[in-house]
């Protein structure tokens, strides 16, 4: 027998399994920062290249640190042509976080550099994941619906050129503004899943690569990155409902989840969802779509009531619900919505990696190898008996 752990805790709530120096989230007050900096903070007045940067580093960027890092984003955005040639042998259904997923060992195979594990290589490589991964969301769009793979748009940053090489359109300033508002917001927190499954694969020594493909594996589920597309979904079930409310409490009745609402770790409303809210009310202003604005409302107004009558008083929106309204007024299409959330995740995933990597944080690297309690078959110390194929019944 393996022994018993002296705790256990299924999940890992509350268990602290590593330091960082990257992020941090208050649960019980509603509060995100990176390296120090409060959300807020950083979504009025940063841009997600400048956020990236003090991500990966250990603060703000000079002017001059800025635009190289910038360039250097620019400069690496159009995707081998291996990897565009292997992206139209897909199936055309194929969904777009597998598609993600599958491309990222392609990355890693057409990298010159991927057996230089020194920190100025891991950088290099992360910049070309931050702005890769945005670019494989785009080709797989356009490649998936038949249209006319296009070249990056030097001119533009990182969240205008993904929405232009989404359509084609160069966006208006306000909403590439918004979308890298956005991006800055879901950039990085803390331990969450797909963070963890990116820290814990390179723990092993597994490059960058191995962990960033096992991120995005954990971010398409829908309690993760996944709810925003579940949330746009809801909403547009919901678009003729006349009793939101009803609709609501049979929902809770049947056992199910509202999708967006919840957190494992804020006790409160999610910082990152007051922002995207405000974001969807002004957006739905200026395009004329309020309907979605008045909807999400009417649904976490009654979902709060709800589960509130239930005992459940800590269940309040999280980032992934005001982001779905926001995205689908951007044009952005239902089953993009999660990736688009990698798209800002990299950055945060890559940091944390660095970080793992070169034992940044806790002084030197560890293997992460939690126990676990055996409650299976046991016949005792010599074992069970083997029985051979034949003789069993
Ligand atoms: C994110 C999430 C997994 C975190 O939850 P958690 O801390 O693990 O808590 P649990 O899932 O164990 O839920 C605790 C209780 O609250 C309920 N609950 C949690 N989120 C809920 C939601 N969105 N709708 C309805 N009930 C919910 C659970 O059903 C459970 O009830 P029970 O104790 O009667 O079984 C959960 O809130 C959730 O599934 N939310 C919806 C998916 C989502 O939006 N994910 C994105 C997160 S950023």
């Amino acid at each position: 027998m393996t022994g018993t752990s002296p705790a256990k805790n299924i999940g890992l709530r509350g268990v602290t399994v590593a330091d960082t120096k990257i992020s941090d989230v208050d649960g019980e007050h509603g509060i995100l920062i990176y390296r120090g900096y409060k959300i807020e903070e950083l979504a009025r007045n940063s841009t997600f290249e400048e956020t990236a940067y003090l991500l990966l580093n250990d603060s703000l960027p000079t002017e001059g640190q800025l635009q190289e890092f910038s360039g250097k984003l620019v400069a690496a955005r159009a995707l081998p042509e291996i990897i565009l040639e292997a992206m139209k042998r897909l199936p055309a259904k194929a969904q777009p976080m597998d598609v993600l997923q599958a491309t990222i060992p392609m990355l890693a195979m057409s990298d010159p550099d991927l057996t230089d594990e020194s920190r100025e290589a891991n950088i290099d490589k992360a910049i070309k994941l931050i702005t890769r991964v945005a670019s494989v969301v785009t080709a797989w769009h356009r490649i998936r619906n038949n249209q006319a793979l296009l070249s990056p748009d030097t001119g533009l940053n990182h969240a205008g050129n993904f929405l232009k090489q989404l359509s084609g359109d160069v966006p208006d300033q306000e909403t590439a503004r918004d979308l890298d508002t956005a991006l800055i917001l879901h950039a990085d927190h803390s331990f969450n899943a797909s963070t963890f499954a990116c820290r814990e694969v390179v723990s092993t020594r597994a490059h960058i690569y191995a962990g960033v493909a096992a991120g995005v594996g954990a971010l398409s589920g829908s309690l993760h990155g996944g709810a925003n597309a579940q949330v746009m979904q809801m909403l547009l079930q919901l678009e003729k409902e006349q009793d939101i409310h009803g609709w609501v409490r049979k929902q809770l009745d049947g056992g199910q989840k509202i999708m967006g609402m919840g957190h494992a770790v804020y006790k409160t409303t999610d910082p990152r969802a007051k922002f995207l809210k405000e974001m969807c009310l002004r957006l739905g202003r200026k395009l004329g779509q309020e309907q979605w604005y008045r909807l999400s409302t009417q649904v976490e107004k009654a979902a709060i009531e709800e589960l509130e009558r239930r005992g459940k008083t800590t269940i309040k929106p999280n980032v992934d619900f005001f982001s779905a309204p926001v995205y689908h007024m951007m044009g952005i299409p239902n089953d993009l919505m999660t990736p688009v959330f990698a798209i800002a995740r990299i950055a945060g995933w890559t940091a944390h990696i660095i970080e793992e990597k070169f034992g940044d944080a806790q002084g030197k690297p560890a293997l992460y190898r939690p126990s676990s309690e055996y409650i299976g078959n046991y016949c005792g110390k010599s074992g069970c008996v083997y029985t051979p194929v034949s003789q069993r019944t």
